[in-house]
């Protein structure tokens, strides 16, 4: 049986988790910068995860017998308001959910259960990553932009001394 679709459809989510992994990390860099911790953190973490993703997918392929395209799927936008920031991750979690739901249904389809499981865990990973980024989105909108600094001087003074993350 020929798995030709369900290794593109692999393969353009791998691009997708990528830029995912390029673009969080950027914000993370232009969040420490900032002094924001918490949120740099919380960006830093769901880059990590995003590489896991990179990971379960690259396995799928490589167990099809197709081969891994590193290739990010865009070139990272350049925000540095947090809240816009926010605003663009959400909408990367939302279309990636989207974009596995239906590659779900199209390896369900094509008789190919195990692809569709590996996009099922994702899809449940990114609803989680956007419902934290909204979140963050809404505290920043009830409490006014100092939200994200005090966070960060709560955080620090708690830990006693500065986060290393
Ligand atoms: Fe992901
Ligand atoms: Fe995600």
């Amino acid at each position: 049986m020929s798995h030709k679709h369900s290794i593109e459809l692999l393969n353009q989510a791998v691009s997708d988790e990528l830029l995912a992994v390029h673009q969080y990390m950027y914000f993370h860099f232009h969040l420490a910068d900032q002094g924001l911790r918490p949120l740099a953190s919380l960006f830093k973490r769901t880059a990590i995860a995003e590489m896991g993703h990179v990971e379960a997918l690259s396995e799928r392929i490589l167990f099809l017998k197709g081969d891994v395209e590193m290739v990010a799927g865009g070139a990272v936008g350049r925000i540095s308001d947090s809240a816009a920031m926010l605003q663009q991750a959400m909408e990367m979690e939302e279309t990636s959910a989207r974009d596995y739901n239906n590659a779900a249904l199209e390896c369900g389809k094509n008789a190919d259960a195990g692809s569709k499981q590996v996009f099922e865990q994702l899809i449940a990973d990114e609803e989680g990553h956007f419902a934290e980024f909204e979140k963050q989105l809404e505290n920043i909108k009830r409490y006014g932009p100092s939200y994200l600094a005090l966070q960060s001087f709560a955080s620090a003074s708690d830990a006693g001394e500065p986060a290393s993350e």
